[in-house]
């Protein structure tokens, strides 16, 4: 093994298989229209995904508190994990194209951290009794409340971070 070889960082090494995947090979044969498509694919997912979010963590942070937060959840939740597997699909195939160039940008570097913080914390809100009792029907009580408004805030402000880095990554 070369010197140069022995100081390539982990992260470098994975980045450079990327690009040389199979994958990348296959969609970078594809034509000129594939990103374009790709990153219309990015951003329609980013909309169901975030479009969803929004409505519903303004809902938990206290608006709307005529609309059942029952009612809300039961098409904003689907079509937000839809949305957010469309966004890491044509994510990873535009990451692909040209990864190395990645290397080093501060965007990426908190975006995708901060994309498991947001899986993170939707694991965590599913797991609280407050939105388990709020999305079986029941109105929440003060407590319950407070909970649901702390969830929602940081779930709006997680998701407002990855799209800012994530339309930052182009400008770096
Ligand atoms: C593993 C998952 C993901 C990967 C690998 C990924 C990768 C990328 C890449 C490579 C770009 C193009 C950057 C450029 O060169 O300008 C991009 C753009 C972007 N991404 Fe992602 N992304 C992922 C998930 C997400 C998610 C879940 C969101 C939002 C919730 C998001 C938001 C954005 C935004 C707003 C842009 C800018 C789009 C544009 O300006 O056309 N990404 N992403």
């Amino acid at each position: 093994m070369t010197g140069a070889e022995a100081a390539t960082p982990p992260i470098l090494a994975a980045m450079a298989w990327l690009e040389g995947s199979a994958l990348a090979e296959f969609l970078r044969g594809l034509g000129i229209w594939t990103y374009g498509l790709l990153n219309l694919g990015h951003i329609l997912g980013i909309g169901a995904l975030f479009g969803t979010v929004l409505i519903l963590d303004l809902r938990l942070l206290g608006l709307w508190r005529s609309v059942s937060i029952a009612s809300l959840a039961r098409p904003a939740v689907p079509l937000a994990a839809g949305g957010f597997v469309l966004a890491v699909f044509t994510g990873v195939a535009m990451f692909s194209f040209n990864t190395t160039e990645y290397h080093g940008n501060p965007f990426l570097y908190i975006k995708l951290p901060m994309i498991v913080v947001g899986l993170v914390n939707v694991a965590v809100i599913q797991r609280l009794g407050a939105w388990r009792r709020a999305v079986a029907g029941s109105s929440p009580g003060t407590a319950d409340r407070a909970v649901l408004a702390v969830a929602g805030g940081m779930s709006l402000a997680i998701w407002l971070a990855v799209i800012t880095c994530g339309r930052m990554i182009g400008y770096w």
